[in-house]
C-alpha cells in the first residue's frame, strides 16, 4: 500500500475529445501532453507529502530554485500499453522505481518509496486513460516521472525542498523515420560521463552533456551519437539516450558491461533475458570500438542495435567517424534484432504470455 494518496483535485479536461483524437492519430514523440499530472513534495522536515493529481500546466518556480543553477534533477521513462481487452499495463515499473532511487542517492535527492512511485504512475494513467492509444497500434502513453531541487537557495548543498511530478505524453516512434536503421556518428571530441561521475544515474546533466555530440552527429548526416569511455576513448559507452548491442555471426549477443558510467537500461536488461531464453550466448563486456568496427567490416558482427524505453529496439545500419564509414551487415534491419523487438513488444502489448511477470496493470 502506498503511503501517498494521489488524490485528483479536478476532473476538467484540458484538451477536447476531437483534439485528443487528432493528436492520437499521429502523436510523434514528446510533442503532446495529457490533461493531468501527479505531484508530491518532499521537505527535509516533513518527508514526502502533498500528493495530488492536478491539471497539466506550467509550474511556479522561484528563479532561485536550486535545480535551475546546479542541475539537481533526475527522471525516469516508462510506457503504458493498451491491451486488446482495453486494460492498460506498464512494463517492469519496479525496476524504474529502483533506478529512480539509485539516481536519487547519487544526486543527493530523497528516495521515493517504490509503492509511492507505482501509485503515482497508476494515478496519472487512470486520470489520463483516454490518452492511452488503442491496442491496434504500436503506440503507447509515455510516462515521465521526474524530481528536482525546488528550494529557493543559491548555496551549493542538497536542496531541502524537492518536487516530484509524473507527466504523460502519447508516443509513437522515438525517431521521426520510425524503426529504420540508424546512422550513428562516433564522436572523438566529446564524452558523456567519467569515472566517479553521474553516468549511471538518470539525471538531466548526462543528457545535456550529450547534446553537442548529437549536433556533431547531425552535421555528419547521422541520427545518433555514440560516446566512448572518457578515460581511454577506446571502448563503447552508449548513445545519447540508448544502450548499444552487437550480434555476432556465431550467435553471441554483446553489450558494454555496466562500469558505472552507462545507464542500467531496463530494456537492456530485458533483452539480455529474452536473448538467453532463445539460446543466444550473452556477454556484458568491454567492447573496444576499433575491434567492433573491424568485426563489422569482416562480417563477424552481423547486427547492431540501440535500445531504450522510448526507442524500444532500433537497428544500427551504419557507423560514421572522422576516419570513415562502416556498414553493419547489409545496412538494413537484422533478423535477430527484429525478432527480439517483436518478442519484447508482443509481451508489452499482451499479445503473448508475460512469462517473466514483467507487466503491472494500471487500469
Ligand atoms: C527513455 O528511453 O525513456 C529515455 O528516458 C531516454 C530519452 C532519450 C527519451
Amino acid at each position: 500500500m502506498s503511503a501517498l494518496d494521489f488524490t485528483q483535485t479536478s476532473t476538467t479536461r484540458r484538451v477536447g475529445d476531437d483534439e485528443r483524437a487528432q493528436i492520437l492519430a499521429d502523436p510523434g514523440f514528446g510533442q503532446h501532453y495529457t490533461d493531468f499530472m501527479a505531484h508530491a513534495r518532499w521537505t527535509a522536515e516533513g518527508g514526502w507529502g502533498a500528493a495530488e493529481v492536478i491539471p497539466f500546466g506550467p509550474l511556479q518556480l522561484s528563479p532561485a530554485a536550486a535545480v535551475l543553477h546546479y542541475g539537481q534533477e533526475i527522471f525516469e521513462g516508462l510506457k503504458a500499453f493498451r491491451h486488446a481487452d482495453g486494460s492498460v499495463w506498464t512494463f517492469r515499473p519496479e525496476a524504474n522505481g529502483e533506478r529512480l532511487q539509485r539516481s536519487a542517492r547519487r544526486l543527493a535527492l530523497p528516495e521515493l518509496p517504490i509503492e509511492d512511485f507505482l501509485a503515482s504512475l497508476a494515478a496519472v494513467t487512470v486520470a489520463d486513460e483516454p490518452w492511452v492509444p488503442e491496442a491496434t497500434s504500436e503506440e503507447s502513453l509515455y510516462l515521465r516521472p521526474f524530481m528536482f531541487a525546488s528550494e529557493e537557495f543559491l548555496g551549493v548543498r542538497a536542496s531541502r525542498t524537492v518536487d516530484y511530478y509524473v507527466i504523460a505524453s502519447p508516443a509513437g516512434p522515438y525517431f521521426p523515420r520510425g524503426v529504420q536503421p540508424l546512422i550513428v556518428w562516433i564522436t572523438d571530441e566529446y564524452a558523456r560521463a567519467g569515472a566517479g561521475g553521474t553516468g549511471a544515474a538518470k539525471c538531466g546533466g548526462n543528457y545535456a552533456s550529450s547534446l553537442l555530440g548529437k549536433n556533431e552527429a547531425a552535421e555528419h548526416g547521422a541520427d545518433e551519437v555514440l560516446f566512448l569511455d572518457s578515460e581511454t576513448h577506446t571502448s563503447i559507452d552508449e548513445l545519447s539516450g540508448m544502450n548499444v548491442f552487437a550480434i555476432t555471426r556465431d550467435g553471441r549477443l554483446l553489450t558494454p558491461a555496466l562500469t558505472g558510467s552507462i545507464l542500467e537500461g531496463v530494456t537492456r536488461h530485458s533483452i539480455l533475458r529474452l536473448a538467453q531464453d532463445r539460446g543466444l550466448e550473452v556477454a556484458e563486456q568491454r567492447l573496444v570500438m576499433s575491434e567492433v568496427l573491424e568485426q563489422v567490416s569482416s562480417g563477424e558482427i552481423t547486427e547492431m542495435f540501440a535500445c531504450g524505453t522510448a526507442a524500444v529496439i532500433n537497428p544500427i545500419g551504419e557507423f560514421r567517424a572522422h576516419g570513415g564509414s562502416w556498414t553493419v551487415g547489409e545496412g538494413g534491419s537484422g533478423e535477430i534484432t527484429l525478432a527480439l523487438r517483436k518478442e519484447l513488444t508482443d509481451i508489452q502489448y499482451g499479445r503473448i504470455p508475460d512469462r517473466h511477470g514483467w507487466l503491472t496493470r494500471l487500469v
